[in-house]
């Protein structure tokens, strides 16, 4: 069969770690019955530079017939002072996550065997967030009033739907419930987000029902980012919210030893829509051209995809091949291509 995959290679080290996610893609199904056939979208910041389009219907409809996306990173440069601050988040990436429902925002964090993190007792780092993607008070629902003048008022309004919540919930416990420790964390501050907070607290109780081998606890986000560095092991799932997730997960990312190797997933898990596919890092306009950037988060991001479209195997070699890459590190600067080309040659 053939997959038909949209690769938005982005800018910065986007496209340069992109292309190396595409080339273990392409080796590690050489062969099989399953064959990727490619089609490039040229989108970000320096696309809009270009033509001033950010993400038009029509691109967006051609998005819509593939069977997944692979999205490298967008974000101008720090000295472009054309380019409207958030325009290419708002209008690109929270665009395509908000027209595809990607309502789980996937992100898993281990500290692979040879990796330092910067704690000094890490213990076994091995567990998922659950982000919630198309809610909470990224939405844009809000607005300014007496903008400008000292009374301004700004409101960044939190959006929960039970809908949303629901569904969320329980693509985390299925999760939990296929994992070894079976164990779920709500992440909230239902102390204070008393609306919101409760939401998801009775959900998590009601959804919990449905899986009883899933144990289940509860973490305010502030001792959540306490645990995370004390003691990481603790975690196994956690579902959250859209913002909560975002911050903890860079942290995880921080703690697992660092950014290069973050991989997510935006599922739209009733398949209506592409998933898509991307690392956490920006487009890191300090390395960017120089052949710096470390490949495996978008590799590991790639083999996420893999598995989302049921073919197992060739994820876990993948994820096999970047794990032996990064335990036989030593230190000395590789570039992008020579480690997607020893990962690579490793799934052949
Ligand atoms: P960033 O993730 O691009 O960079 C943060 C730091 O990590 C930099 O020092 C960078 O060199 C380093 N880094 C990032 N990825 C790396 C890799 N693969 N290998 C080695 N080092 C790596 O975040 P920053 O600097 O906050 O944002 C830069 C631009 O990227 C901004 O325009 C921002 O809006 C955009 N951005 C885009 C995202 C996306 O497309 N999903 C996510 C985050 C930021
Ligand atoms: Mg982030």
């Amino acid at each position: 069969s053939t997959v038909s995959l949209a690769v938005i290679p982005g800018d910065g080290i986007g496209p340069e770690v992109t292309a190396e996610a595409v080339k273990v893609l392409q080796a590690v199904t050489a062969g099989g019955p399953v064959r990727f056939d490619l089609t490039e979208y040229r989108l970000g910041a320096e696309h809009w530079l270009a033509t001033g389009e950010t993400l038009p219907e029509e691109t967006l409809e051609a998005l819509k017939g593939h069977d997944a996306i692979l999205f490298g990173a967008v974000g101008a440069a720090p000295g472009d002072k054309s380019m409207p601050s958030g325009l290419i988040e708002r209008e690109l990436l929270l665009k395509l996550r908000f027209s595809f429902d990607h309502f789980v925002n996937l992100r898993p964090s281990r500290l692979y065997p040879g990796v330092a993190s910067p704690l000094a007792n890490p213990g076994t780092i091995d567990f998922i967030v659950v982000r919630e993607g198309t809610e909470g008070p990224y939405t844009g629902n809000g607005g300014v009033l007496r903008a400008g003048t000292p009374q301004e008022i700004a409101t960044e309004v939190s959006l929960n739907t039970a809908h949303g919540v629901e569904r969320v919930v329980r693509d985390a416990f299925r999760r939990a419930n296929d994992r070894p420790r079976k164990k779920l964390t709500l992440v909230h501050k239902h102390n204070v987000l008393v609306n919101a907070g409760q939401l998801w607290k009775r959900t998590v109780e009601a959804v919990a029902a449905e899986f009883p081998e899933v144990t289940h606890d509860y973490l305010h986000v502030d001792a959540a980012t306490i645990f995370m560095v004390t003691d990481p092991a603790r975690f196994d799932v956690i579902v959250t919210d859209n913002l909560f997730g975002d911050i903890i997960t860079d942290l995880a990312a921080a703690v697992t030893g660092g950014i290069g190797l973050a991989a997510s997933g935006n599922l739209n898990m009733d398949g209506t829509f592409p998933s898509m596919f991307e690392p956490v890092h920006g487009s890191a306009p300090d390395i960017a051209g120089q052949q710096k950037a470390d490949p495996s988060a978008a590799i590991l991001s790639a083999a996420l995809m893999l598995r989302h479209l049921g073919l197992e195997k060739e994820a876990a070699r993948v994820e096999q091949a970047v794990e032996a890459d990064v335990a036989a590190r030593t230190g000395e600067p590789r570039t992008t291509a020579a480690i997607g080309n020893a990962i690579t040659a490793a799934v052949s």
